[in-house]
């Protein structure tokens, strides 16, 4: 089994539920708070560590109790955590997230130290970037950082997955370092510039995103299932019916999920199928590390 590096963000998500996200200048009542382990980095960490992925993480937690609970997390969950690097000089990362009655959210993330994250930090697991390995960034973390981690990872033989988010509206050379570049739909609108109301304008991005060097491009659609584009051709997978509970982590648990299915050498639509069905049973539970899935669960959705 070939292993998986998240370079990535560990957050502790301070979430609210209410009936109703608030609009803006607006205050609404919320009925229920939890703090619950998250960011991107770790999410898709443990997205593919409990889809049977080996996986090591690289990044930064505060020397305070947020960061302890993350790591124990990860830790719990069989995620190599040797790697992360606990500064003082600065928190945890926290997420503020509002979730609404139809599992709709709304987030704000405070980097904390997930902004203190270096390229030195990433040369710590550049022995577990080997030829068929993955390695998996976002950005929230520097995008200096990210750059570094998935030229290093290309250098080394090992295919990257970026997935672009939050959205950043500059084009960076990263984009030409990413084997497979997995936007949302408004990711995929930010990086390019276009309007993105219909199937048509999904794979026009698409193509822009490849024109600017990302070698093969999926671009998530919520309830719609997921778009792919790369040299060997372009399809699109439809979403698995459920009941959304809560949308929060469901694009980690798809990026997780393909960077497991790329490490066992499923074709593309393969590997895209693989992470819709894991998108798919996050959205149907609360929170964002809790509602990740296991590998029978998502096995069980795939044969229905
Ligand atoms: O993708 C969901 C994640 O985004 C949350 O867990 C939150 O921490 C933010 O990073």
């Amino acid at each position: 089994m070939s292993s998986i590096v998240v370079v990535g963000s560990l957050n502790m998500d301070l979430v609210v539920r209410t009936l109703r996200l608030p609009r803006v200048g607006e205050t609404v009542l919320g009925t229920s708070f939890d703090t619950i382990p998250g960011g991107k980095g770790a999410n898709q960490a443990v997205a593919a560590a409990r889809l049977g992925g080996q996986v090591a993480m690289v990044g930064r937690v505060g020397q305070d109790a947020y960061g302890r609970a993350l790591v124990d997390n990860l830790q719990q969950n069989a995620v190599d955590v040797s790697r992360i690097v606990t500064d003082d000089s600065v928190p945890t990362g926290v997420a503020l997230i509002a979730v609404g009655a139809g599992g709709e959210n709304q987030i704000i993330v405070y980097p904390g130290a997930n902004g203190r994250v270096t390229p030195g930090d990433v040369d710590a697991a550049a022995s577990r970037l080997t030829p068929g390995s993955v390695l998996v960034a976002q950005f929230e973390t520097p995008l200096a950082t990210v750059t570094y981690a998935l030229e290093l990872a290309r250098s080394r033989g090992a295919i990257t997955v970026l997935n672009p988010a939050p959205a950043v509206s500059e084009i960076g050379p990263w984009i030409r370092h990413a084997d497979y570049l997995v936007p949302n739909e408004t990711e995929a609108a930010t990086l390019t510039g276009l309007t993105i109301a219909g199937d048509a304008d999904v794979r026009r991005a698409a193509q822009a995103l490849r024109d600017m060097g990302a070698r093969h491009v999926v671009i998530t659609l919520g309830n719609r299932g997921a778009y792919w584009a790369g040299p060997d051709g372009e399809g699109h997978v439809p979403a698995f019916p459920v009941q959304a509970v809560d949308t929060t982590a469901a694009g980690d648990a798809f990026v997780g999920a393909l960077a497991v299915a790329l490490t066992e050498g499923l074709s593309l639509p393969d590997a895209v199928r693989f992470g819709c069905a894991a998108g798919a049973v996050a959205v149907t539970r609360f929170g964002a590390q809790p509602s990740l899935p296991t590998r029978s669960e998502v096995a069980a959705l795939l044969q229905q």
